[in-house]
């Protein structure tokens, strides 16, 4: 337990004194368990929150836009194999979070959104990886990032579903850590007596969570050197992606970011700048509608190149950040709470503190963008379905939509006559082919047409 005295001034000193006044009333356990809480939290940090820099002093970072990746397709491609073939390549997704923007609180990746199979996002990013571990000969480790909110239901999804084929110790979760939610005036809040009121840290709290858990020491003794990011609710975010990793080895970048051109200036995702010599990803929600519509002299979008919130990190990188004690800000945002005060709880507006995994970005020595194309990669899943059968964007059946487009042009391209009604949805399972170029070496022509739904397992 903390010295009382010590933790005392150090509340007193960050404006959060009144916590306590709360302790009075609570049992020994349940007091001591709060003053441990208190005592581990660093209250400074939330004093100074992330500030987005001014728009003079944003610039172009380095990409390679798609003509460029196409011309050096097999010069990146190689050394990516073989990277992926040596096993120096692992996956992590982040599943944690708060899963309440689909309607349920079940976690996201529990949603079963496949058009025929029903699979859930889950099973398909988990496919993904049972799929690219069966190409390159290797057990490609999954990291799996969940929240204290997601941990116990994600563990036992993937229990029940016998981790989806994939073998034993290839699976590893991990939970990212919380901080305390705080009212207006910048004063932790509770959730009851005795206990603060917290949300989960962001996805940026990965970088801690990978440390503290043991995962990355564990990475870095088998010899892994590369860590493909996805988020769980980018249903077709490749984790096969030997130009990504290629690119990363080959440039000696400690971080590579996958771009795409914004559909329109107002769209909600971030924005890869340069900035001081460093390259970094700005959140939507830090830009103001006139800074995201700005555009430099040659009449180019200044904020053009959207992230759909893929990376790719050197395990080295991560090392050495962590070696040097590098902690990510928090960056805060404005959001209705329910807080206990007076022996009740209601409804207050206060302040949810996050941190962002890209923040890492200006720290590497090297780094760059790498252009993607939006319909085989990005199919994100943010909002519930509609209940008027229009398709909302960013929903189950946008990204379900999306998917069956991808795989059309697959299909197209190994020359089928596609042509589907309106209602009509293909599904190809990531166990026959996860990538295009998978799909196009075995397709074996058992149909030359397809006009209705399509679905194509293993
Ligand atoms: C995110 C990105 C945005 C990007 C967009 C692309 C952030 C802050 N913004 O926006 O730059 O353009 O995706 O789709 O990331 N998560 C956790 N723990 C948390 C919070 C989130 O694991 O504490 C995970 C969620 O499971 C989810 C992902 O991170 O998979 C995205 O988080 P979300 O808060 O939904 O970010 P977006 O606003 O969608």
């Amino acid at each position: 337990m903390p010295d009382a005295f010590a933790l005392a001034e150090t509340l007193a000193k960050h404006g959060q004194g009144h916590l306590l006044q709360t302790v009075a009333g609570l049992d020994e356990a349940a007091r001591a368990a709060f003053l441990a809480r208190l005592g581990e939290i660093d209250w400074a940090e939330f004093e100074h929150p992330a500030e987005p820099p001014a728009v003079g002093d944003v610039g172009a970072s380095r990409v390679i836009p798609l003509a460029e990746r196409a011309q050096r397709q097999s010069e990146l491609e190689g050394a990516g194999e073989a990277a992926y073939r040596a096993g120096q390549v692992a996956v992590l997704m982040v599943a944690g979070g708060q899963g309440t923007r689909l309607g349920s609180s079940a976690p996201k990746g529990c949603f079963r959104i496949a058009a025929h199979s029903g699979k859930s996002i889950y099973q398909l990013q988990a496919e993904k990886v049972l799929s690219l571990s069966r190409r390159v000969g290797r057990d490609v480790p999954f990291l799996v990032m969940t929240s204290p909110m997601t941990d116990g239901e994600t563990r036992e999804f993937f229990q029940a579903h016998g981790d989806f084929g994939l073998k034993a110790g290839q699976v590893r979760f991990f939970s990212q850590g919380t901080v305390p939610s705080l009212d207006q005036q910048g004063r932790a809040l509770l959730a009851g007596p005795g206990r603060l009121l917290e949300n989960p840290d962001g996805h940026g709290g990965c970088f801690t969570a990978l440390v503290k858990s043991g995962n990355l020491a564990r990475l870095r003794r088998e010899g892994v050197r590369q860590l493909v990011y996805i988020q769980v609710d980018n249903v077709t975010a490749p984790v096969d992606d030997a130009a990504l990793i290629g690119l990363a080895m080959l440039e000696q970048a400690e971080v590579v970011t996958k771009v795409l051109a914004k559909a329109h200036p107002d769209e909600k995702v971030g924005h890869l700048v340069r900035v001081g010599g460093s390259d970094r990803i700005i959140e939507y929600t830090e830009v103001t509608p006139e800074q995201a519509r700005s555009r430099n002299a040659a009449g180019e979008l200044i904020y053009r190149w959207g992230s759909p919130a893929m990376h790719c990190w050197s395990v080295e990188f991560l090392a050495r950040l962590t070696d040097q004690g590098y902690k990510i800000p928090l960056h805060r945002s404005s959001k209705p709470l329910k807080a206990w005060a007076d022996g009740a709880l209601s409804e207050v507006k206060g302040w949810k503190s996050e941190r962002f995994i890209f923040d890492l970005i200006p720290e590497a020595k090297a780094s760059l963008g790498l252009e993607i194309d939006r319909l085989a990669e990005f199919a994100p899943v943010k909002n519930a379905d509609g209940t008027d059968g229009k398709v909302v964007a960013d929903s189950p059946a946008s990204a379900v939509q999306l998917a069956s487009d991808q795989f059309a042009g697959w299909l197209a391209a190994a020359g089928v006559k596609v042509a589907l009604p309106a209602k009509a949805r293909i599904e190809i399972s990531p166990l026959f082919a996860a990538t295009r170029a998978q799909f196009l070496a075995k397709w074996d022509g058992r149909v030359k047409e397809v006009s209705g739904d399509y679905y194509l397992e293993a």
